[in-house]
């Protein structure tokens, strides 16, 4: 498998510290900090822009994965390129060019991830395996932290795997990661875990432990 990775989605942080808790969990043991980007119609929430992106990225030389889970995405990708982000990530369905949008992420230097919501079957990636760096697999509906991990996922995550066995493609799962689901997400291909609530609950102190066991069950 490839390297394991676990990322604490900020969504779960407390706001009113955010430098401080993202630095607080890298040091905790965290390996990439994810963050949701929410636009109130692409999804029913809204979160943060570019300028969260930068300040985060002043805080910490982690590695930043940003989520983009906004529409029409296009607009948007530069700016988020120019926060700092590392990895960027879109939804097939947010723009009506999926292929020219992921080379514009890649243009920008960045890696592109491509995000699969429950609804969206694998097949709407076929004909950009070679254009991504990462397949992200949402285990819940997009919007929300907190919320139940959907099983049929690790039917998803399995022909995931499938389709980007011997390319250098990492696949990540976001939403309802805990240690009780972290062993079967890993079981069935995931190597980029995303957790929000399970990382953050019970605040700093309990961060280390919180990632450990994520990572002992994976
Ligand atoms: C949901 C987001 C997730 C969310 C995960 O739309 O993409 O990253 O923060 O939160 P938990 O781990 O609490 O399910
Ligand atoms: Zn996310």
């Amino acid at each position: 498998m490839r390297p394991l990775a676990i990322l604490p989605s900020v969504l779960a942080a407390d706001w009113a510290h955010i430098g401080d808790s993202v630095q607080k969990v890298i040091a905790a043991g965290a390996d990439i900090v994810h963050l949701d980007v929410m636009d109130g119609h692409f999804v029913p929430n809204i979160s943060f822009g570019p300028d969260m992106v930068k300040a985060i990225r002043g805080v910490t030389d982690a590695r930043l994965d940003v989520h983009l889970m906004i529409a029409p995405v296009d607009p948007y990708i530069e700016a988020f390129a120019k926060a700092g982000a590392d990895v960027i990530t879109i939804h097939p369905e947010a723009g009506p060019h999926l292929h020219r949008s992921l080379g514009a992420i890649r243009q920008l230097g960045k890696k592109a991830g491509v995000a699969l919501n429950p609804a969206t079957p694998v097949s709407a990636i076929e004909h950009v395996l070679g254009e991504i760096d990462l397949v992200l697999v949402m285990s819940v509906n997009p919007g929300f932290g907190g919320q139940a991990f959907i099983r049929s996922s690790l039917e998803k995550l399995d022909r995931v795997r499938a389709m980007t066995a011997g390319r250098d493609i990492d696949i990540e799962v976001d939403g309802g990661i805990t240690a009780e689901t972290a062993g079967l997400v890993a079981g069935a291909g995931a190597n980029w875990l995303v957790a929000g609530s399970a990382v953050f609950k019970g605040g700093p102190t309990a961060y280390a432990g919180n990632i450990a066991a994520i990572r002992k069950a994976a």
